[in-house]
């Protein structure tokens, strides 16, 4: 089989329908410009009928975004097909998708009709849609717990009414793959007007197979899959465009079919719907996780440096990010470790690696994320010693109920003495500007973190400090039992570190 298979995207239906996930109608805009940058073939941009919210957000994407056909949801009656409409008439290209439940579960205890009633409210509900526009596609929800001969009965008759797109969806996430491609199979030669109609498919992931489901109809027939960016939707969600379409890349040899989608633009869609909903999605997702391109084992490390396919199926910058990660941690080995510092500008000779090395899988060991910061220390502090820039002389601090806070500190630098006394909203705040003013340091402060090393009030307390420059970001640790004496030592070793750090540093490594 070769040709295209269309990307209808729910996201903004099925998946904003779901807890968690829903967005306001500029955040679905946003969305519907970053899906027709995917080049999604059509966005289910809302249901109108729902709410005015929805209504609006709809009719908004249709008169705003260009490219995909832009689609509204509607049951089978007039009303909704009237509403459906009046939401999606300004879009370039229009499609209403009406729905009626077809299974005798949903026709006994939802819809409390007969099957006769059910076909005859379908074939109207789209004829009536058709005197809107000729993109109408009708969806027999709960098909996979329909009665097959029953089913064929229904597409055929809303074929015949105008429906160009025909779409089965395993509402409740039942089927299993072989059962599925059988369906489409049965109703690709049962359905006798098919060839006039898309076979769509909708499958929800209650038992992960939402992505198997959908691959298996493409593999009897159906030309259109309906899914979700990072799979959100109801319940368990929706299928996951970033599997499918990936899947149909990197298995085309396989399949013999392709997708319009950009890939590209798979992560930035994916960032940017977790973004716009505050929800991640799990790091070993495939595709779009934390973890899909970053490799911790040793083994991994060395294969993939010496030959990218030995281990990954899938260049990263084919989804739209850079590069691999290599997890440093107390997995990888020493190929990874000397790559990584040589990226971060140490040239090392062979000897001064094994030192380094030998320390940092004693580090490893001990902490679960090792950052830039932990990998130079060990180099230069264990190796060459950091060059401080600054040192710290004294600290005099001034403060109370009744005093405005003054501090006053004294710091060498390049061999001359500098002083400066700054006043500040706290103590802390004014020991920070006068460091600020010796060094003149234009950054930021990111964090301040102050711990007790041990207990009581006599504790040595140890401060943590985080600063950002021109997209540096370094951090320096102080410890003393006075805590403004171990805040400005803290500030003092992130300015050495700042006037030291070769290269830009990335959050993790
Ligand atoms: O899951 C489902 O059956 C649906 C239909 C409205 C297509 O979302
Ligand atoms: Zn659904």
């Amino acid at each position: 089989m070769t040709g295209i298979v269309k990307i209808f995207d729910t996201s903004l239906r099925d998946g904003e329908q779901s807890p968690g996930y829903s967005m306001d109608t500029g955040e679905k805009l946003r969305m519907a410009h970053q899906l027709a940058r995917l080049n999604v073939d059509i966005i289910e941009a809302g249901f109108p009928i729902a709410s005015p919210g929805d209504f609006e957000a709809v009719q908004r994407i249709a008169n705003e975004v260009s490219g995909p056909i832009i689609c509204g949801l509607a049951r089978a009656n007039q009303g909704d097909i009237d509403t459906c409409w009046k939401a999606i008439r300004g879009a370039k290209k229009a499609r209403i998708h009406t729905f009626i439940a077809t299974s005798d579960i949903h026709l006994k205890y939802k819809l409390r009709k007969s099957r006769e009633q059910v076909l005859e409210e379908a074939v109207q509900a789209v004829q009536h849609a058709k005197q809107y526009t000729d993109d109408v596609e009708f969806s027999a929800e709960d098909a996979t717990r329909s009665e097959p001969e029953y089913l064929a009965q229904v597409f055929q008759a809303v074929i015949d009414a105008g429906a160009q797109t025909i779409n089965v969806p395993d509402t409740v996430g039942y089927t299993i793959p072989s059962e599925f491609g059988k369906l489409i199979a049965f109703l690709r030669e049962r359905v006798g007007n098919i060839h006039l109609a898309t076979i769509s498919v909708h499958c929800h992931n209650d038992l992960g197979l939402a992505v198997a489901n959908s691959l298996t109809a493409i593999e009897h027939g159906a030309r259109q899959v309906e899914c979700t960016i990072n799979g959100i939707g109801e319940r368990a969600g929706n299928a996951s465009l970033e599997e499918i379409v990936m899947t149909l890349k990197v298995r085309q040899e396989q399949l013999g079919l392709g997708t319009n989608i950009i890939s590209e633009q798979i992560y930035p869609t994916s960032k940017l719907l977790t973004h716009i909903t505050g929800i991640s999605v799990q790091p070993n997702k495939a595709i779009v996780g934390a973890n899909a391109f970053a490799h911790e084992s040793g083994i991994h490390q060395d294969g993939l440096l010496k030959e990218e396919k030995t281990y990954s199926i899938m260049t990263p910058v084919e989804i739209g990010l850079t590069e691999h990660k290599y997890i440093l941690g107390k997995h990888s080995g020493r190929h990874a470790f000397r790559a990584r510092l040589k990226g971060m500008g140490f040239d090392l000779s062979e000897e001064e690696v094994d030192q380094a090395f030998k320390r940092f899988k004693e580090l490893a060991d001990k902490k679960k994320s090792i950052f830039e910061e932990d990998l130079e220390a060990i180099v230069t502090g264990l190796i060459r010693g950091i060059p401080e820039k600054f040192s710290l002389e004294s600290v005099e601090v001034v403060c109370g109920t009744k005093k405005k806070p003054k501090a006053v500190v004294v710091a060498r630098s390049e061999g001359k003495k500098i002083k400066a006394a700054e006043f500040g909203a706290g103590p802390v705040d004014a020991v920070f500007k006068a460091l600020q003013r010796i060094s003149k340091f234009k950054g930021n402060l990111e964090k301040y973190i102050v711990t007790a090393v041990t207990g009581g009030t006599d504790a040595q307390g140890e401060v943590m400090v985080e600063l950002h420059e021109n997209g540096r970001t370094v951090r320096g640790v102080g410890s003393h039992t006075d805590i403004l004496v171990a805040s400005a030592q803290a500030y003092v070793a992130a300015l050495n570190r700042l006037a030291f750090v070769p290269k830009k540093i990335s959050a993790q490594l």
